[in-house]
């Protein structure tokens, strides 16, 4: 039995060809706020402010999406994460996926809490990836890039992408492009979710901020999304960022799996697998 914090959803990225089933641990927006020894006092009390209006917020997006919330989920940001590292040491996915919105801001006691504890998981359990989100979108050294990184696994990869501005950089759209014509099956870990006429139902009442829409994006935008949903190496794309679950898909085939907020307990179980 896990703790009564989590709440969890489990799903499938069929992918054939790939053998064995590969479980992955996926949270999205846990919304750190942090305050340690070498703050002033002002980084701690905006810590502890900024803290206390999320309790309510994240409160507000459970109530609003009809998600599970309680005593115990009203916990502090840095105790939930401790709580998502003790359960991925329990379940020990193949990689823990984040997905965005790790810190609430950028802060140096958050990012220095951050590093010793993902540096803590690296050593004692196992991989990680993360992705910046619309609250973090800065390069956090050995965490996370707002650069595309391709992480390689057994017959798929992980292409973490950074589109934390309703876009993508031409860097990344041209790297992705050529990591795609190499022909090895792709997931997309990025932060906001992508919208194609197949998922637009499910994703357009959420509003333009919650989505990256090929009506608005600028040129780049667009053609991430059409080659997210043309290209035959890419598989399915992981997010965050709605601090809603939402399963859809951007064509009949590939999944998009909206992770909702981690800082109220969300976990996605994700079974990458051949059938
Ligand atoms: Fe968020």
């Amino acid at each position: 039995m896990y703790d009564v914090f989590f709440w969890f959803k489990e799903s499938k990225i069929v992918i054939p060809g790939v053998k064995g089933r590969h479980l992955f641990m996926h949270v999205s927006d846990i919304h750190l706020h942090v305050w340690d020894e070498l703050c002033s006092e002002e980084e701690k009390m905006s810590a502890i402010n900024r803290e206390n209006d999320w309790i309510r917020g994240k409160e507000n997006f459970a109530a609003s999406s009809g998600e599970p919330f309680g005593d115990a989920q009203k916990i502090r940001s840095t105790e939930a994460f401790e709580k998502i590292l003790f359960l991925a040491k329990e379940l020990n996915p193949e990689a823990l996926l984040i997905s965005g919105d790790t810190l609430n801001y950028m802060h140096p006691a958050g990012e220095r809490y951050l590093k010793r504890k993902l540096a803590e998981y690296k050593n004692n359990t196992g991989r990680f990836i993360c992705v910046p989100g619309n609250h973090d979108n800065k390069d956090l050294d050995g965490i996370w890039t707002t650069k595309l990184s391709v992480h390689e696994f057994d017959g798929f990869r992980i292409a973490a992408v950074n589109d934390t501005t309703n876009t993508v950089d031409d860097q990344t759209l041209s790297e992705l492009e050529s990591v795609c014509n190499e022909g090895v099956p792709i997931i997309i870990l990025c932060h906001i979710p992508l919208l194609t006429e197949y998922c637009k139902e499910e994703l357009i009442d959420a509003g333009r901020y919650f989505f990256v829409d090929p009506e608005s994006a600028d040129e780049t935008g667009k053609k991430f999304v059409s080659l997210a949903e043309n290209n035959s190496s890419i598989k399915a794309v992981v997010c965050g960022h709605l601090h809603k679950y939402i399963y859809c898909s951007l064509t009949p085939e590939k999944p998009q799996i909206i992770g909702s907020q981690g800082m109220a307990g969300a976990v996605d179980l994700i079974t990458v697998c051949g059938d």
